[in-house]
């Protein structure tokens, strides 16, 4: 238990609406988390895998009414409906209390309200932030395990200091005696809302991911980045890894990506090129302080990896697969006959028989997925065998450059190197992507997901990107971090992508790790600085010369028409729209003008 005032009268309170049967404070051991598990074996919502092929490890099935996040029930209750922005929806705080207050009143009937005291970040960090969860899912408890740091050493932390409370109910209460199903929750009525100003979650009817582990996108991504901009810092969806050259000498990087774009493959990269070594500090999410020396930190708040498990593969992410060997959670994944996991493209041959994330038979020929496309694991990250060894500094990590990108068949080159801050800004800003199958939305058509932050930034984007500008003007230009872009997915007239990507990214990561260095050669374009011919390392490597130039090709017209495209997209942010970035589109505009037709 706590002395914390207001953690108790909060739990107090929640109890009396909520009515569970009891109250839980989890204290984070082994032996809770055991117990939890084992009880949600009895009650059949977890299967236990083989012991023999990975350790200590469970498999669940989701309710197929609750498989993702729900962009389309996630809320911003700012004050001011113009402070959420066109990127989110909104509604009036207190209407939202009150319409989520007749949700709640009694939602935890049959059931345990747990206690989740979490922080994000390393414990004690200046850059951590400290929040506690309320919840009555077991699932939530376990997976928060993996992927915060919980439990009782949290609350010693915490002691009378303020916290992010985080309400969650899968809003599926019991009556006595009723038989409990293998996923509750309530599939027609799920709120993810966010009260930015109050630093404050509530969340109801979704027991899955991101609309559940709360201190993922809700905490560290639309609360936090609210927090970033009243107190000066950063909260991005971003990866951080050390990269470390034949010499030995490391430089830190952080990449910000739309989902579907390779951020986790990337985090974990095993570089093709000899003596280069990347290593992961998180896949996600990065919050950023500068530091006494004026240069800009990062830190993981998190403590684990929720990745999409379909499409990972020995061959796609060595390094993610072997995360995976023990203690992980699995979910919507098709499980074997000898208690294994499996997914689409987890290795060449297909299991002859399984059972699929229905809950169905499935066989090689029936025509549907093992696994649900947004199958996850849930694994702790100290297991990833590339982990940087100061991936929990508290300090946090120095970071030299960040990247932006996003899945582009046409236009967009290889790499550019912004000219500076406020350009690099631009670039982020204005970041696309052309749609997969893994979203909502046409294949292939483009959308602008500005820093990768469309769908987790708590507040209006317009102020969101002034934020980003007004940091560059704070900072010492020379102690920021240079700022890049990557499209690893151009192709070729003949549709065939031009770049093999995966490891072979590391040698862009090499171009900017020595542009950073004052190494390497670039040429200057309309766009920004592109790598000078040659400058691109790619000995050992099978690229055409003609594939080279078309990957680093500017296309003068296609860049006028992108620049149509972005006044559109910039339009939509109205009057919050930063002079700095109106600036940026009308200097890319003179600068395609000016350029030769056929550059
Ligand atoms: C995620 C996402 O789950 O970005 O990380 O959707
Ligand atoms: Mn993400």
């Amino acid at each position: 238990m706590t002395s914390n005032k207001k953690l108790q009268e909060w739990v107090k309170k929640t109890a009396e609406m909520c009515q569970p049967d009891k109250v839980h404070w989890c204290d984070g051991s082994q032996e809770e988390y055991d117990r939890l598990m084992g009880g949600m074996v009895k009650s059949g919502m977890a299967v236990k895998l083989n012991e023999k092929k990975r350790p200590n490890s469970y498999y669940f099935r989701s309710n197929p009414g609750d498989v993702a996040r729900v962009e389309q029930s996630t809320f911003i209750c700012s004050k001011k409906k113009e402070d959420a922005g066109p990127n989110n929806n909104w509604c009036e705080p207190e209407e939202m209390k009150a319409k989520l207050t007749k949700f709640y009143t009694g939602c935890m009937k049959g059931r345990t309200l747990f206690v989740i005291p979490f922080s994000m970040g390393p414990l004690g960090s200046t850059i951590s932030y400290v929040g506690v969860q309320l919840t009555d899912s077991p699932y939530v408890v376990c997976s928060m395990r993996i992927m915060t740091r919980m439990g009782k050493k949290v609350l010693d932390v915490l002691g009378d200091g303020g916290f992010v409370p985080c309400l969650h109910s899968i809003g599926a209460p019991l009556k006595p005696g009723e038989k409990d199903s293998t996923w509750p929750c309530d599939p027609n009525n799920k709120f993810i809302v966010h009260f930015p100003e109050e630093r404050m979650i509530w969340s109801y009817g979704s027991g899955y991911g991101g609309n559940a582990l709360l201190g993922k996108k809700c905490f560290a991504l639309r609360i936090a980045s609210a927090m970033a901009r009243d107190e000066g810092w950063l909260a991005e969806h971003m990866l951080i890894m050390g990269i470390t050259n034949p010499k030995g000498e490391k430089k830190y990087f952080a990449a910000a990506f739309p989902s579907a774009c390779g951020k986790t493959n990337l985090a974990m990269l095993i570089p093709s090129m000899p003596g280069w070594k990347v290593e992961c500090v998180g896949d996600d999410i990065a919050w950023m302080k500068f530091g006494p020396d004026g240069r800009l930190y990062a830190i993981n708040p998190e403590y684990g990896f929720f990745g999409v498990a379909p499409g990972t593969s020995m061959d796609s992410n060595k390094n993610a697969m072997l995360s995976l060997t023990k203690d992980c959670m699995f979910t919507n994944t098709g499980l074997t006959p000898d208690g294994d996991v499996w997914w689409e493209a987890m290795s060449p041959e297909k299991p002859p028989k399984l059972t699929s994330w229905l809950g169905e038979e499935w066989t090689p020929a029936c025509g549907k997925v093992a696994a649900h496309p947004n199958a996850r694991f849930t694994a702790p990250a100290g297991q990833c065998p590339v982990i940087d060894p100061a991936w929990e500094d508290p300090k946090g990590v120095p970071i030299s450059a960040f990247f932006f990108g996003g899945r582009r068949g046409s236009v967009v080159p290889l790499v550019i190197e912004s000219f500076n801050w406020q350009h690099g800004t631009f670039l982020g800003a204005t970041a696309s992507s052309e749609m997969t199958a893994a979203a909502a939305g046409k294949v292939g058509e483009l959308r602008r997901d500005p820093m990768a932050m469309l769908p987790f930034c708590g507040y209006h984007m317009g102020d969101y990107f002034a934020h980003w500008l007004k940091l560059g003007k704070k900072a010492d230009p020379k102690k920021l971090p240079r700022i890049f872009y990557v499209n690893w997915f151009r192709k070729s007239k003949e549709g065939k992508f031009l770049w093999p990507g995966y490891g072979e990214n590391s040698r862009v990561l090499k171009w900017a790790f020595e542009r950073i260095d004052g190494t390497a050669k670039a040429v200057e374009t309309p766009i920004g600085y592109l790598p000078a011919k040659d400058a691109l390392d790619t000995a050992g490597m099978s690229v055409s010369t003609e594939a080279l130039d078309e990957l680093l090709r500017v296309d003068t017209e296609a860049w006028k028409g992108e620049v149509d495209s972005i006044k559109g997209h910039f339009d939509k942010f109205g009057d919050r729209l930063p002079q700095g970035m109106k600036d940026e589109l009308e200097a890319l505009g003179k600068r395609l003008t000016k350029a030769p037709c056929c550059a």
